[in-house]
């Protein structure tokens, strides 16, 4: 791919070098968008517009079709996310045996809602379908840049509990 500055003057293949590769693979393959916005999220933990004008340039697909796609799947966040992820379970399984329950104590200690990020930047609350942990129900993952942990059985206690150790953990 050609070197791209941007009319800042900052150069954008640097600013987006793990992109990169993935648009080399992918920019030319027909149908490749979702797996070229997946793994820019993998990447970079959301979608910046900035990504979005990058990966139109390598793509030819305009800006807006792009966000339009973005948005209209859930598992795109467009917003940064905080240092930790929790991805808290709704499925089935965990619905049932008090999902619901364990996203009010979040709710409640962390002061944010589903899709919402502390003040701190600490920790972003999603709610999500199955984790395929239903044995474990109800389920949390919390996802960060050096780990993915899962916790099981929860109950309002030890949901608080779990925040409070990742939050001295900082
Ligand atoms: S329903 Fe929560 S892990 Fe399957």
């Amino acid at each position: 791919m050609s070197e791209k500055v941007c009319c800042c003057g900052c150069n954008k293949d640097q600013q987006f070098t793990e992109l990169a590769p993935v648009l080399d693979k992918y920019a030319a393959v027909p149908g490749s968008l979702i797996t070229i916005l997946q793994k820019a999220q993998d990447i970079y933990g959301y979608l910046s517009i900035d990504a979005i004008n990058y990966i139109s340039e390598a793509t030819g697909i305009k800006p807006a079709k792009i966000y339009g796609v973005a948005t209209f799947y859930s598992q795109f966040r467009l917003k940064p996310v905080g240092k930790y992820l929790i991805m808290l379970c709704k499925g089935t399984a965990c619905h049932v045996n008090g999902a619901d329950i364990i996203e009010e104590a979040i709710s409640e200690h962390l002061g944010i809602k589903d899709g919402e990020t502390t003040k701190d930047g600490l920790f972003t609350l999603n709610n999500v379908a199955c984790l395929g942990c239903c044995s474990l129900a109800p389920v949390m993952m919390v996802k960060s840049a050096d780990d993915d942990e899962t916790y099981g059985n929860l109950t309002k206690d030890s949901v608080v509990q779990v925040l409070d150790e990742i939050r001295a953990r900082g």
